[in-house]
């Protein structure tokens, strides 16, 4: 999972990396009173999980609380590389001497950490990464041994950045071994006209599998984009948010992933998927189709069923005790094949509800879910 902006810039300063005083809002009205806390002068910052916020329109500088107010109000519900805008951060402005950039990141292929360092860090990072590489240092870490103070003067020598960079460089270490994440990164490190150092962005990846003890996000997790996939987290439901229309439901990860495919081939887009795994009790269907049906993108279903282990006619019957339970508002295709496909066809043809249609093929169901997303 990424964290927010502001939650990756919470967990610098546990760990007593300097960061500018900063309050996060979702209202404008709110980012005056803020901006008058922080002294008047404030930089407003979109809190979207995406990168290039600046580029985007997403980070300004406002002059005074008037200002920031009236700018909070215009990044406030702006689309970010499809990330709306729904909450801002108001920063202390500060006065920039030089940018540099530094994160660690998780290889997997070694089997190790890489330290990713410049000295030319900022928004135009990615053209130096792509047009002078060698402006950019790689040094390996081993996660056994972590970055110490001698690990840590290595990766600023390589990168060119100055000593007082080495304090932070292994605090950040311990950002990412305490809290387990995969990924953090410092976006501009700036060393302002006082000498000091200080993070002013930051990204933070957590390891999903350690997601048991992150306690600290729970809530969190549930919020904006992130809320549908964590309903369904909870209920155990692998689901994942795309950008289409039609929804796709399936047994097993390679059956939807090929589903996905077909639908695309189709000339539709998938609005998003869900694994139902090996299961498909009715509790399980009833589940899944909600969380699929509260994405207001969802146009049509598409329930793509292969009976193995769990026969046909018992996904039937969970698709059938489920239409009594979920108010089904968009139009239903189901594909049983395999194991009891026969007994399941009958099932759910028995149950004659008007918006559930089956197809006995994956591409005939896939283009009927496809013309059905098309017309509705
Ligand atoms: N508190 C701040 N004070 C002064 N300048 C800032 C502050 N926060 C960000 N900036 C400037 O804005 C640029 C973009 O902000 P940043 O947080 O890095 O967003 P993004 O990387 O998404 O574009 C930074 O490179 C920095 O130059
Ligand atoms: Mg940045």
């Amino acid at each position: 999972m990424d964290l927010y902006e502001h939650q990756a810039r919470e967990l610098f300063a546990d760990h007593g990396i300097l960061v500018p005083r900063a309050e996060v809002t979702d209202s404008s009205q709110e980012a005056r009173v803020i901006a008058r806390r922080l002294g008047g002068r404030v930089v407003v910052k979109a809190q979207v999980k995406t990168g290039g916020r600046g580029k985007a329109g997403g980070v300004k500088l406002a002059a005074d609380p008037a200002a920031a107010e009236l700018t909070a109000r215009q990044i406030l519900g702006m689309d970010i590389k499809g990330h709306t805008v729904g909450k801002v951060m108001l920063a202390e402005p500060v006065d920039i001497e030089a940018e540099f950039y530094v994160s660690y990141v998780l290889d997997r292929a070694a089997g190790r950490f890489l330290a990713i360092a410049s000295a030319e860090g900022g928004m135009e990072i990615e053209e130096v990464a792509a047009t002078r590489p060698e402006a950019v240092a790689r040094v390996p870490v081993d996660p056994a041994e972590g970055v110490t103070s001698a690990k840590a003067a290595e990766i600023a020598e390589a990168a060119g950045l100055p000593p007082a960079t080495v304090d932070v460089l292994v605090r950040l270490w311990e950002v990412l071994l305490r809290e387990d994440a995969v990924l953090v990164e410092v976006n501009p490190l700036v060393r302002t006209a006082q000498g000091q150092i200080l993070a002013l962005d930051g990204k933070v990846t957590l390891d999903d599998n350690a997601r048991f003890r992150q306690t600290r996000w729970g809530a969190e997790a549930a919020e904006h984009g992130d809320q549908l996939e964590a309903a369904a987290a909870a209920k155990g439901l692998n689901y994942v948010k795309l950008d289409g229309e039609v929804g796709i439901i399936g047994n097993g990860a390679g059956l939807v992933m090929s589903t996905l495919d077909v639908v695309a081939g189709c000339g539709a887009r998938p609005a998003n998927f869900l694994d139902i795994g090996g299961g498909a009790s009715a509790q399980i269907m009833a589940d899944g189709l909600s969380v699929i049906l509260s994405d207001p993108a969802v146009k049509s279903v598409f329930v793509n069923v292969f009976g193995g282990i769990t026969a046909c006619d018992a996904v039937a019957d969970g698709i059938v005790q489920a239409l009594d339970t979920v108010r089904l508002t968009k139009p239903l295709v189901v594909r049983l094949d395999g194991n009891n496909a026969a007994r399941g066809r009958a099932i759910l043809d028995g149950r004659r509800h008007p918006l559930v249609q089956q197809v006995t093929t994956m591409d005939g169901a896939a283009r009927r879910a496809a013309q059905l997303a098309d017309a509705g």
